[in-house]
């Protein structure tokens, strides 16, 4: 990673955790459930996503202060994702960003609504910003979209049915889309409405949003079967542990880095088709899906 994008990541992941935190925080609420909330936001995640919107808002010369409501959202959205994911009634995991997950310390019932409010506090983030009212409807009507049925949790529930069963390569494919590219999608597309992106360029970033989500899911179940504890911060083995239809089960590990590196071509391709400056995207993505390998 350059040193340019090493300062930028370390900076906007500041930002987006000193909001985060300010945002719980200062809201009114029984101290049990702001405990177990700020507990999963502050256990020490990538920031990805809300780093790719900040970064593709500025890539349209808009300002970090304009969009960090909407990144502390998607944010939000995603460790609720996480906390509800490693509940024992799905994937019933102990280990998430490198600390025992969220219901093994509060309870299952605790860790849910964590979830919930998390989720639901996340659209009053957007509506509590200084972004224009069409840009507030715009990004809480994609949000929605992104993290629910036909997004999100339309992936996760499939995801689940798909357990104990072989899938096919197009069937995995609807999967990772849904449950890890929607919210990727969402995040690049934010920060191009906040950015004031005309449609054409929106089209191509989709299409290099929805290449980076699926190299990234890849890469992830990649790191579930060869990853390192210490690095990824959850353990290794779960996919195999949950009988979970993967990239790397269907095409073996070496197909499944060649998938890998065929959508991470993909995306750039569509990247460079958005006349904007685009170098810290480009870096960005690049980090993204090297993570480990
Ligand atoms: C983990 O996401 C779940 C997936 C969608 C692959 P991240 O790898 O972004 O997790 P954190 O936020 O850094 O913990
Ligand atoms: C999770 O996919 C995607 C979401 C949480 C929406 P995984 O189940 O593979 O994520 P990890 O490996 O537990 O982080
Ligand atoms: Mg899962
Ligand atoms: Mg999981
Ligand atoms: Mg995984």
């Amino acid at each position: 990673m350059t040193g340019d994008l090493n300062t930028y990541m370390k900076e906007s992941k500041k930002l987006i955790d000193d909001k985060l935190k300010e945002f719980i925080s200062h809201s009114e609420m029984p101290k049990d459930l702001k405990e177990a909330m700020l507990y999963s936001v502050d256990a020490g995640g990538k920031r990805i996503r809300p780093i790719l919107m900040l970064a593709t808002a500025e890539a349209f010369g808009a300002s970090k202060e304009k969009a960090f409501h909407a990144a502390c959202a998607v944010e939000m959205i995603h460790t609720y994702s996480l906390i509800h994911d490693d509940l024992p009634a799905m994937d019933d995991d102990d280990l998430r960003r490198g600390k025992p997950t969220n219901h093994k310390v509060f309870g299952e019932a605790t860790a849910i609504l964590a979830g919930d409010a998390l989720l639901t506090q996340s659209f009053e983030v957007i509506s509590n910003s200084s972004l224009r009212d069409d840009q507030k409807v715009t990004l809480t009507t994609l949000m929605a979209r992104a993290a629910g049925p036909s997004g999100m949790v339309g992936g996760q529930i499939a995801d689940l049915s798909g357990e104990e069963q072989a899938l096919t390569l197009e069937e995995l494919e609807y999967i990772h889309h849904h449950k890890t590219g929607k919210l990727l999608v969402f995040s690049i597309l934010a920060g191009a409405v906040i950015g004031d992106a005309h449609e054409d360029q929106l089209a191509h970033l989709r299409q290099f949003g929805e290449h980076l989500g699926l190299a990234f899911q890849i890469s992830d179940d990649i790191l579930d079967v060869e990853g390192d504890q210490e690095k990824i911060g959850k353990l290794p083995g779960s996919d195999e542990s949950n009988n979970k239809s993967t990239y790397p089960k269907l095409l073996t590990l070496t197909g499944a880095k060649e998938k890998l590196a065929s959508h991470y071509d993909e995306a750039l391709m569509h990247l460079n088709q958005v006349s904007v400056h685009d170098e810290r995207l480009r870096s960005l993505a690049t980090f993204i899906i090297e993570r480990d390998h």
